[in-house]
């Protein structure tokens, strides 16, 4: 067997189910979203823990406005809620807050926030926590094109790396592991470009009841599997 994978550098996480988890308790779509906001925090304290040095929480997609607008409305409540208070814990943790996705297009106070919180976090290093905010993997892709064209990028300068430096995730390796909670099996517009390579990780738990031993199951997945990037079984075989 060739040797497996180590801890993943990136891991990236599709927080699905909320909604469902609050519905199947007679509970409201809130509640649901206040369940996740306490699994996301414990997720990123285990994170660290474990060592990893880039998480990514896929928060608000550019897809989710079509909500109603009470909901949204209260995603964003939370979201300033917890920033508010987080910031010590972050600090304390050596954690560094960073957004992925159009800053601009967020309502003053959340941006006004997560500005606070990312200026504050600047210099920590144990981890670099990703919240994937108004976010779209397209617009992400079609950003850095504009982004080149705008520098007057030669065509041949337009390298892999050259391109991977314009997106949101610029001097971040890309995920290792992307996981998906509620059972859904797709990207919803996630990570698009970066996810070339990932592991992915899908489970039935909604992202409410994602816990610790969850969050083990999959990395412990994640390590027996044999990532080959195109090689042969045989190749990778060590000497
Ligand atoms: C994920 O949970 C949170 C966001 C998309 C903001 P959902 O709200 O999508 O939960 P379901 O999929 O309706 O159960
Ligand atoms: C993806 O979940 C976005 C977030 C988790 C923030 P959705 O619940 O919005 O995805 P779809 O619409 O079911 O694909
Ligand atoms: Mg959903």
């Amino acid at each position: 067997m060739a040797e497996a994978p180590g801890a993943p550098a990136h891991i990236a996480i599709i927080m699905d189910g909320n909604g469902r988890w609050a519905t199947r308790r007679g509970l409201s779509r809130s509640e649901g979203h206040r369940a996740g906001t306490r699994t996301a925090r414990a997720i990123v304290t285990r994170c660290r823990e474990l060592g990893v040095r880039h998480l990514t929480l896929y928060t608000f997609s550019r897809e989710n406005w079509s909500r109603p607008k009470d909901e949204v409305g209260l995603i964003f409540d939370l979201l300033v809620e917890y920033m508010r208070g987080e910031l010590s814990n972050l600090l304390e943790q050596d954690i560094r807050l960073k957004v992925l996705g159009e800053l601009d297009g967020l309502p003053f106070v959340v941006r006004q926030a997560l500005t606070h919180v990312m200026d504050k976090t600047v210099n920590c290093r144990s981890m670099t926590l990703n919240l994937a905010l108004n976010y779209s993997g397209r617009e992400e892709i079609l950003r850095a094109c504009r982004r080149l064209v705008a520098k007057g990028a030669a065509p041949e300068a337009i390298t892999e790396e050259a391109f991977a430096a314009e997106l949101y995730t610029a001097g971040q390796p890309d995920p290792d592991l992307i996981i998906r909670t509620s059972g859904e099996l797709r990207l919803s517009n996630y990570l698009l470009f970066q996810a070339a390579y990932a592991e992915f990780y899908f489970t039935e738990t909604l992202w409410p009841d994602f816990d610790a031993a969850e969050l083990e199951r999959a990395l412990a997945d994640y390590q027996s599997r044999q990532r080959r990037f195109g090689k042969t079984g045989a190749q990778l075989q060590p000497e």
